[in-house]
């Protein structure tokens, strides 16, 4: 089994992120577990089986305002993981995306979002959503949403146009939201 679920968010307007900040979320979210998955899917297709988890976020179904080069990583992880899925489907593999919310962890302030609605808002336990990402990757589910509230705001980003999707982010995500 691989998870492969080192990520790292990064709040703030794209305008005034260096870019050092911003290339080292596309590096590791993307070139790192990209790198990991590669080699560690190629020592399993060699013994006919393998399972792997791929962290890939809700937040790759919104435009995600000031945490766009961040969305835009998990975007690129919850499409990849399918394709590769499909890709693998008669290798033994079996690939699944575990899709959380926001959820409990050092992530936001590593991100430098405790200053927003969503850093420092009540978040979903971190043991419930490993629970859902174990079990869906046991099972062989393609993907799955961790938690009720996420799967109705996931249904939702089917629904509202991606407009509609921005602004919301914006009112969860801009600096200073917190205190609004
Ligand atoms: N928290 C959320 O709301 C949320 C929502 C959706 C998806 N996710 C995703 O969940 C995953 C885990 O994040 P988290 O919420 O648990 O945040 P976290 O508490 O900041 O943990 C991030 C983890 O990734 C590891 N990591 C970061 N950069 C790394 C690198 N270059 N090489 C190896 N390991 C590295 C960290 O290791 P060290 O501690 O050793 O640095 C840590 O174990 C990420 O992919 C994130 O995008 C989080």
């Amino acid at each position: 089994m691989l998870f492969a679920n080192a990520g790292r968010g990064l709040g703030r307007d794209f305008l005034h992120q260096a870019f050092g900040e911003w290339q080292r979320v596309i590096d590791t979210n993307i070139t790192g577990t990209l790198r990991l998955v590669q080699v560690i899917a190629q020592q399993m297709s060699a013994r006919g089986k393998g399972k792997i988890l791929i962290t890939g976020s809700i937040a790759g179904l919104i435009p995600g305002t000031y945490q766009a080069v961040y969305s835009g990583t998990k975007a690129f992880l919850d499409s990849f993981s399918v394709a590769l899925r499909h890709e693998l489907k008669d290798s033994g593999i079996s690939i699944t995306c575990l899709m959380p919310g926001a959820t409990e962890t050092e992530f936001f302030r590593r991100a430098d979002m405790l200053d927003t609605k969503v850093g420092s808002m009540k978040k979903q336990a971190p043991a419930e959503v490993a629970q859902s990402g174990y079990s869906a990757l046991i099972d062989g589910d393609e993907k799955v949403v961790a938690g009720w509230k996420n799967k109705i705001q996931a249904f939702m980003t089917n629904v509202l146009p991606d407009s509609a999707l921005a602004e919301m982010h914006t009112k969860q995500a801009s600096p200073g939201s917190a205190n609004h």
